[in-house]
């Protein structure tokens, strides 16, 4: 995780919103391609593959500022839940709110994760916690996907917590979200999902030959991308690729979320999960289905670690939670990195937890507090994650044949990424070979 695969004075050829090539400048300046190429000045720069953020909750309408000034004064996260805050004081303002507004609350936050240097969004419903308010959530993503320059991964996360109607009866809740939700989120056929291949277990680096493979047409699912690709948009067709639960006390126990992701796999859909967040599991039940990636993972133990290091199970970490709740853990990176597990850094963008777009903060605090190199927070945010996603082939390197998305820094080192925190340093983005400033525009 710790080679980059630098080009000092590189050059990056695009056309049709694919990497054409990647090279120094003199090389890529002989290119036939390039003599009618534009050209966007990226001198005193640092360009990256655009961050894929592979966990965010963006369908929301406002800030839970009462949960916040409560946790200032020392009630913690399950205690603020408890007395009826947390995750269901979201779901008013979701299930009353029209899709318009709630799309243009989503749009808002793609923007200004593009604005950071994001070009790929894993984004989950999960605050609707109805049949009608879920369904919602998820058409809205659709639609704020189709009107984003970006790519956006929905996922189905109506196991966030069990709603208050059914505070006496989470069974039936339960029944619910695996009956009569997944069946109706995967209904929608797109294309048939290809066969699940393994990926590749340690996830070297953004720019690393040993991992080609991904190029293979390595399985994927049908993310949703702008309308102004229309290839790859007519090929998004039902509501999520992603069923996730949110496994722990509080929420959901080991047993029904196994119920839960059970009904995905039948229902040909990818799986994850939220797990060890606040208390230990056990992984092994939810390892059964083959997650794409298990997050959080503040409480994974050492025998899991050397389980999860066999598998292609990524391990999705979100410090800027932990930095949010004013915890003094974070996740074991340096073990699970150490151990050969897969780690990939997502912001977990959400009202409750963690309230940021941004990835290079997440990067900060991943050196900062869980004292990965700024080299593996790199490639945690950009590949690991494209990983996390399944779309490997497509996403997180720079690399011939894959989407332009790229993201610009004004900075003289790669280092200065996890560096500066507080501040924008990202000078421009490309989505599929848009600017995100002509995009604007267009828009
Ligand atoms: O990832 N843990 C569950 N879900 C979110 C928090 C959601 C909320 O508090 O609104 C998380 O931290
Ligand atoms: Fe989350």
């Amino acid at each position: 995780m710790r080679e980059l695969g630098i080009i000092e004075d590189g050059a990056v050829l695009i056309a049709d919103g694919r990497i054409v090539a990647v090279g120094t400048t003199d090389k890529i300046a002989k290119h036939e391609l390039a003599r009618k190429a534009a050209e966007i000045d990226c001198s005193h720069s640092v360009v990256l593959p655009g961050f894929v953020d592979s966990h965010t909750h963006p369908v929301f309408t406002s800030p839970r500022l009462i949960d916040f000034e409560k946790r200032t004064a020392g009630a913690s996260y399950e205690e603020i839940a408890e007395a009826g805050g947390g995750i269901r004081a979201s779901l008013r303002g979701v299930r009353e709110a029209s899709p318009e507004t709630l799309a243009a609350h989503v749009l808002k936050a793609l923007g200004k994760m593009a604005a950071q240097g994001t070009t790929t969004v894993e984004a989950k419903s999960g605050y609707g916690l109805s049949f009608t308010a879920e369904m919602k959530s998820l058409e809205v993503i659709r639609e704020a996907a189709r009107e984003w320059a970006g790519t956006v991964v929905p996922t189905f996360l109506g196991a966030h917590v069990v709603p208050p109607e059914y505070r006496d009866n989470p069974e039936e809740y339960v029944r619910i979200v695996c009956e009569e939700m997944i069946p109706a989120v995967a209904k929608r056929e797109g294309l048939p999902r290809k066969a699940e291949k393994q990926i590749p277990r340690r996830l070297e680096s953004a720019r690393d030959d040993n991992n080609k493979g991904g190029l293979d047409g390595t399985p994927e699912g049908v993310p949703l991308q702008s309308s102004r690709d229309d290839t790859r948009a007519k090929t998004s067709a039902r509501l999520a690729e992603f069923v996730d639960v949110f496994c722990e006390r509080g929420a959901f126990a080991m047993e029904q979320s196994q119920r839960i992701l059970r009904s995905a796999v039948e229902h040909n859909m990818g799986v994850r999960a939220h797990v060890c967040q606040l208390t230990p599991e056990k992984l092994a039940p939810l390892l059964e289905f083959h997650p794409a990636s298990l997050d959080h993972m503040d409480f994974v133990s050492d025998e899991d670690i050397a389980m999860l290091a066999k598998l292609d199970t990524v391990a999705t970490l979100l410090p800027a939670a932990n930095y949010f709740l004013g915890l003094e853990t974070f996740p074991p990176a340096r073990k699970l990195i150490d151990s050969g597990v897969a780690v990939a850094l997502a912001t977990d963008y959400n009202p409750g937890t963690s309230p940021t777009p941004s990835m290079p903060f997440v990067l900060s605090a991943a050196c900062t507090h869980m004292k990965m190199s700024p080299a593996e927070a790199i490639v945690a945010a950009t590949y690991n994650a494209a990983c996390a996603l399944r779309l490997q082939s497509r996403k997180g390197s720079l690399e011939p044949g894959k989407d332009a998305d790229l993201a610009i820094f004004d900075a003289s080192d790669y280092r200065e990424l996890a560096y500066w925190f507080g501040t924008n340093r990202c000078r421009e983005t490309l989505l599929s070979g848009i600017s995100r400033s002509e995009f604007q525009n267009m828009g």
